[in-house]
């Protein structure tokens, strides 16, 4: 058995900030993090548009009070404030903590760091290098890590939390090189896992977003909190669904429909393009149904409208937004400088996730916590996105709770003895879980199950969403987990076996899958992503509360959580 202090799960900017605050305060204490993927190939790196904090850099108007009220106004009122007030607080110092460490952001003539628009802000506040925001940050904190001997175990998979009477004792890991298994016993175990994007079959995420902390979480008894949010990024890249920044909005391109219009001007006069996601994806969705949605070849009634940057310029959209461009050119072969480009909403961000307090502690319900087990990043909700996230708060939220996180976790560990586990027991478990798979004589491939799986929650959760459509989803969802005992592996070997592999993250996927269903039917009303074409308005009364699901094998069961509310009295959101 392996042991460690800490164990942090996840590679990417939450679980990397949070390493790194552990080693600088607790310089002695024993760190290591196991990724699936090599760190710096966690989906951080993916992050384009920027990070928002108010340096006040462009708008000396800017205050943390305003990008506050800006994301709990985002949220539809379901943030809970007292986060919030600390995610905006920090966000300044946080920026200049990044710069220390060596992150090239880009800068105003003067020097200084340059900040441009995003969605749903007031104010120009959002950081960023270019459209590889992302890039630049985690790669700096992997050197880092590495730097303050944070032992990490790359490709490794994790298949188990050892959750035994309450408290968190560590985790069961498999090497992907050669199928090893082994358990790590920690003194704190942290979750830093990301989204679940590929639980849609159109999506900006990468294949390793497959909701695996939320699975075990849920595996293991614990609730998951708000899972219905789901953000749809309005603008995914038509067909393949790859993220084209807020940023190329942020620095001035239109949406048009079919006719040419600016049709946000119907849907929210103010912001226009800079609206919410929320907003705008059900613009882009509202335009494709009434067929002002353009095709291939030009004619109207197609599946998706138009980005245009035409009017940007070569020299703007080759400095601030280059990646958006190549990745247009690569993947449908448009050049973006001469032609618009083809988008529609995809599948982007989970605004719920594991329950944490603001120290990043695990809640087991609403009123309790689980010992030992932290989480923070996207993985988690803390929450400070309640319904619908404002652009270029993930960043954010990643490195601020990543790092009070990390100061938590350096404290709590001081007072926490090593657990015993019955190694051999976890073992057992999930080499007869291998086993199985490996043996079992099906006759459906893991492509199939999980397109089929895919193309549900897509057609069954989407942007809109009906009791009659998610009841049909739930029923879907129920024989697709029946089917999940037929597949059949080719691969038997323990070497690189991706299928294995795969095969997991789907059954994680299709628990993940079953409990946003169930969190989005029994919320009777729209607020924020969830948007109800049978409860059309919001309802304070009785939803202005967070969900916990919780799963078992026989169902699963929904509680509701009060949400904090200290600051900003809810209202109606107009833009
Ligand atoms: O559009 C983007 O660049 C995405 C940013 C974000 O999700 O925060």
């Amino acid at each position: 058995m392996l042991e460690h202090d800490v164990i942090i799960v996840g590679g990417g900017l939450a679980g990397c900030r949070a390493a790194l605050e552990i080693k600088r305060l607790e310089p002695d204490t024993d760190v290591a993090l196991v990724a699936k993927t090599h760190p710096i190939r966690s989906h951080s790196v993916a992050a384009q548009g920027g990070i928002a904090a108010t340096l006040k850099n462009i708008d000396p108007e800017d205050s943390w009070e305003a990008h506050a009220f800006d994301t709990v106004k985002g949220s539809d009122y379901l943030a809970d404030q007292d986060a919030v007030e600390i995610l905006t607080k920090e966000a300044p110092n946080t920026i200049i903590d990044l710069e220390h460490l060596g992150v090239l952001f880009s800068r105003l003539e003067d020097g200084r760091i340059a900040q441009r628009a995003f969605g749903g802000h007031s104010h120009k506040r959002t950081c960023y290098a270019a459209d590889k925001t992302g890039h630049a940050i985690l790669h700096e904190l992997v050197n880092n890590l590495r730097h303050h001997g944070v032992t990490i175990y790359d490709e490794w998979y994790v298949m188990e939390l050892i959750l035994e009477d309450g408290e968190a004792k560590g985790v069961v890991m498999y090497r992907i090189l050669d199928g090893t298994l082994e358990v790590v016993r920690a003194k704190v175990v942290m979750f830093a896992t990301g989204g679940y994007g590929r639980v849609f079959n159109t999506t900006s995420n990468d294949y390793a977003s497959t909701g695996d902390g939320l699975a075990m979480c849920a595996a293991a008894g614990l609730p998951l909190e708000d899972m219905e949010f789901v953000q749809f990024h309005p603008t995914g890249l038509y067909p393949v669904g790859v993220l084209i920044s807020e940023a190329v909005r942020g620095e001035g391109a239109y949406l048009r429909n079919s006719e040419g219009d600016r049709f946000m001007e119907h849907y929210a006069p103010k912001q226009m393009e800079l609206a919410p996601r929320d907003i705008t994806s059900r613009a882009i969705t509202l335009e494709i149904r009434a067929g002002r949605g353009i095709n291939s070849d030009g004619s109207p009634g197609g599946p998706f409208v138009h980005l245009d940057l035409r009017h940007l310029g070569k020299e703007k959209i080759m400095s601030r937004v280059p990646f958006c461009w190549e990745e247009a050119h690569r993947l449908v072969g448009i050049d973006a400088i001469h032609e618009p480009m083809p988008v529609r909403p995809t599948a982007h961000y989970s605004m719920g996730g594991i329950p944490v307090n603001t120290d990043g502690q695990v809640r087991r319900s609403g009123n309790t916590l689980v010992e030992g087990f932290f989480a923070a990043g996207e993985c988690a909700c803390v929450s400070v996105h309640g319904a619908n996230r404002l652009g270029s708060n993930s960043l954010l939220e990643c490195v601020v709770y990543g790092r009070l996180t990390g100061r938590a976790i350096a404290q709590y560990v001081q007072n926490r003895k090593l657990p015993q586990i019955n190694a051999s027991t976890y073992i057992n478990r999930a080499k007869t879980r291998i086993d199985s798979l490996l043996n079992q004589k099906g006759d459906l491939r893991i492509a199939k199950l999980r397109q089929g799986f895919q193309d549900s929650m897509s057609e069954h959760c989407g942007v809109f969403r009906t009791e009659e459509i998610m009841q049909a989803g739930i029923d879907k969802l129920h024989d697709l987990r029946e089917q999940y005992s037929r597949v059949y592996l080719d691969d038997q070997s323990t070497a690189w076996n991706t299928e294995l592999l795969e095969a997991l993250e789907l059954s994680n996927l299709l628990i993940v899958g079953e409990i946003i269903l169930t969190s989005a039917f029994n919320r009777k009303e729209s607020r924020g992503a969830h948007s109800r074409e049978d409860f059309t308005e919001r309802d304070d009364a009785q939803f202005l509360r967070h969900t916990l699901a919780y799963h078992s094998p026989a169902g699963i069961d929904i509680e509701y959580m009060p949400v904090v509310i200290n600051r900003f009295e809810p209202k109606e959101r107009k833009y």
